[in-house]
């Protein structure tokens, strides 16, 4: 029947322009528990030694998904041999779900467990750790994705969580020892394997024709993540989950700070069978591929060029007030090569020297930032009034990279080095170069004690953590 074939035909046709699918709303199981705990992992795919690890149940943990406004509920279960809690991290939620250990929460004993509970009012890519010990359990395994799906998520074929880590692996498989001074000082606990999903190879299989959404995700301690899609031109969807306007990245590689994510929207522009590679470039003089592409040999999904991405509704972020907004410096100091003599800590100054014997070796505006401890958490090193506008201006005088994190807030990147940006992008990580100062902006709206610090895991853990209070 002529019918027949001409509506086959048109059918056809009709697949060559294959139209995107808008996201799917599926349901999702509630309540999830987490158990962190140890477990042997296979980096390697048998290839390779196995590693002794802590997870929540995988390496990274389950990929956690909610609705934008829908409330997420997790029972965390505490197998590990010592204390933990989970830290759910960008997410604007109230203090006491924060899980910063004693400043929102008694940290987590063995064999106890502690139930997480809030509404997810920000849509995007967000993850979880544990915020007690970090350096040691996050590089240990303890990490995975929170996804807020958008009431109209962007048209895309695919969405992909891609988790970047990296690992400080010995021979044998086992992780190197913790504690390390060196890490402390310099760079951070820098892995000598990388890992996407956990997995030492991990392609990027695509089909010719479709459009994926790909959500990185940097969990690494101390690395930062620059890649580079060669024979592809990915578009910057949103940034630490919030959209910014979408724009292709060109010749510069999709960076991702410790901590921080990047939404790209990537276009398969390449033929069936294509094989290509994804390299990270962020340290120029130790560059790798980290993936390979693979382009399966099904026909394109489509052949027309696909228009640019919409930019994603914007969160209920609030708009700071910059008129009259106080700006407060921050001036980063300290570790190796920083040119700091010395610091003033609890009250006395110090040579660095003294303080390194201390493991504190980072200072702001000359001061050590005591830890938080048990039963005293020391004074706030911001106090801020809720509901008013603040600008903070982070000068980095060091010689490392410092991805600065802010919870419970997200803030306004207005500038780099006295230059302000016409339409500022919204982050909670913001990394802050050798040498550079960076201004943000934000309303303090959420009230209680909110951490602050080096999203570099051992410098948090040697001087580069406090708090702001918002009351
Ligand atoms: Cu990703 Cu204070 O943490
Ligand atoms: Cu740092």
């Amino acid at each position: 029947m002529s019918f027949s074939r001409r509506s086959f035909l048109t059918g056809s046709a009709a697949l060559g322009a294959a139209a995107l699918l808008p996201g799917i709303a599926r349901a999702i199981p509630q309540p999830t528990g987490l158990i962190a705990k140890p477990q042997t992992i296979d980096l390697f795919d048998g290839k390779g030694p196995i590693t002794e690890a802590w997870s929540f149940g995988s390496v990274p943990g389950p990929v956690l998904r909610v609705r934008q406004g829908e409330t997420l509920s997790v029972a965390l279960q505490n197998d590990l041999p010592q204390p933990t809690t989970i830290h759910w991290h960008g997410l604007r939620l109230p203090n006491a779900m924060d899980g910063v250990p004693h400043l929102t929460q008694a940290p987590v004993k063995p064999g106890e467990t502690f139930d997480y509970r809030f509404v997810a009012q920000d849509a995007g890519t967000f993850w979880y750790h544990p915020h007690v010990n970090s350096a040691e359990q996050v590089a240990r395994g303890l990490s995975g994705a929170l996804i807020v799906e958008e009431a109209t998520p962007p048209e895309v074929d695919r969405d992909l969580v891609w988790v970047l880590d990296d690992w400080r692996l010995q021979k044998t498989g086992a992780l190197a020892p913790f504690g390390n001074m060196h890490d402390l000082t310099h760079g951070g606990r820098l892995g000598n394997v990388a890992t996407v999903n956990g997995k030492y190879d991990h392609p990027l299989r695509l089909r010719a024709g479709e459009r994926v959404r790909l959500r990185l995700i940097n969990v690494a301690n101390a690395r930062v993540f620059g890649l580079k899609f060669l024979n592809h031109d990915p578009w910057r969807l949103a940034v630490d989950g919030h959209g910014v306007a979408p724009e292709r990245l060109g010749d510069r590689p999709a960076v991702v700070p410790p901590g921080g994510r990047l939404d790209l929207i990537l276009d398969a522009t390449g033929t069936p069978g294509d094989k290509t590679e994804i390299h990270d470039v962020a340290y120029a003089r130790s560059a790798y591929m980290l993936a390979e592409i693979h382009y399966s040999e099904d026909t394109p999904l489509r052949t027309e060029a696909l228009p640019a991405p919409a930019r994603l509704a914007a969160n209920p972020v609030p708009t700071p007030d910059l008129a009259n907004a106080e700006t407060i410096p921050m001036a980063f100091q300290g570790g190796a090569m920083g040119g700091m003599a010395q610091a003033r800590y609890q009250g006395q100054m110090m040579g660095l020297r003294e303080l390194a014997s201390l493991g504190m070796v980072w200072a702001v505006n000359g001061e050590i930032i005591p830890r938080i401890e048990p039963g005293n958490i020391g004074s706030p090193l911001l106090d801020l009034k809720l509901g008013r506008s603040y600008i903070l201006r982070w000068g980095n005088e060091t010689a490392f990279d410092h991805p600065i994190h802010l919870h419970g807030h997200s803030v306004w990147v207005l500038g780099r080095n006295g230059t302000r940006v016409a339409t500022p992008e919204i982050q909670d990580t913001v990394l802050v170069r050798p040498r550079e100062t960076v201004e943000v902006a934000f309303v303090a709206d959420n009230p209680g004690d909110w951490a602050l610090h080096c999203h570099v895991l051992e410098h948090a853990e040697a001087g580069m953590m406090g708090f702001a209070r918002v009351s």
